[in-house]
């Protein structure tokens, strides 16, 4: 059941697009001293090594953080990630790549806290011998969906949930929009992230309208970036690109990504056309 592993994953363009939106909220968040809670609901290893067999069978970490590694001349937010991703290899070459709880740990104040979430025995046992003894961290292997409710809303009520499954099994595509349900339920101005894959598959095409309707109860509305780079295999199936969808994004994140988007497709382009599209709604 649990076949997913990010480590053939890790840092690719998708990664990238996550992980800069996930940085830009955390920093805004911490524009304000009251702490907040993240909660990451499919946390993954926390750090995955670029020298691995897995890293290695297809390299897309070559075409995605690879292509901004060592550049100068990176928009302000793009440097402020790689810069992240530096502070996770402090022997200046890109040899290792920080998983969602490792971007959420280098921004956390002593008055935040994580609430990390994984399934499978092995990469819960990596992220909890890094994280698990830290105080403010909890490390949990248990089922990501069932735990926000139990998560939200935090006490400061001040909080981010990233919801990022794997998407292997059809079911996560329902299970999903349950999360984005239940977490506004109980935390209505509550931020919450969706990572989205773009795929020739009905679910996936129809998560981005659905996401939208079920975010009716946010208080500050939500946006969705979509970022199309690569080209799929011969019959136009696998990964084409991928979208994040906000719920009470900050007021500041559409604007930066309106101008983050063309550069980013432009930069992590493996196809003739990269696309990329912002909407915002609600509120
Ligand atoms: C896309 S990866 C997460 C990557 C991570 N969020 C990051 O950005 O670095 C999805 C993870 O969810 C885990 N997983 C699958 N089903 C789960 C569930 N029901 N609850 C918690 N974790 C689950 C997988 O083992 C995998 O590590």
């Amino acid at each position: 059941m649990l076949a997913y592993r990010h480590a053939f994953h890790a840092g690719n363009h998708a990664d990238v697009l996550k992980h800069v939106v996930l940085a830009l909220v955390l920093r805004h968040m911490n524009a304000k001293n009251k702490g907040w809670r993240y909660v990451d609901s499919h946390a993954g290893a926390g750090g995955y090594s670029l020298h691995s067999a897995y890293a290695n069978k297809r390299a897309e970490h070559a075409d995605g953080i690879g292509r901004l590694w060592g550049r100068a001349d990176l928009p302000p937010a793009v440097a402020d990630y790689v810069e992240l991703v530096r502070g996770f290899n402090p022997g200046g070459t890109l040899d290792q790549y920080p998983g969602s709880p490792a971007i959420a740990h280098a921004l956390r104040r002593p008055q935040d806290e994580l609430h990390l979430h994984e399934l499978h025995p092995t990469d819960h046992k990596i992220l909890a011998s890094w994280l698990a003894d830290e105080r403010g961290v909890q490390v949990s292997m248990d089922d990501g969906f069932a735990a926000i409710a139990r998560e939200l809303p935090p006490p400061t009520r001040r909080g981010v949930l990233l919801i990022d499954p794997p998407y292997e099994l059809r079911a996560d595509y329902a299970k999903v929009l349950a999360g984005l349900r239940d977490a506004l339920a109980r935390f209505a101005d509550g931020v919450v992230i969706v990572w989205l894959p773009q795929l020739q598959l009905l679910e996936a095409a129809r998560l981005p309208q659905r996401l939208k309707a079920a975010a009716a109860p946010a208080k500050k509305g939500w946006l969705l970036a979509r970022l199309s780079v690569a080209r799929g295999d011969a019959r136009g199936f696998g990964l084409l690109g991928s979208s994040v969808f906000v719920a009470n994004p900050p007021h500041t994140l559409a604007p930066l990504l309106r101008e983050l988007l063309p550069w980013l497709a432009a930069e992590l382009s493996q196809c003739e056309r990269p696309q990329w599209a912002l909407e915002t709604g609600g509120g």
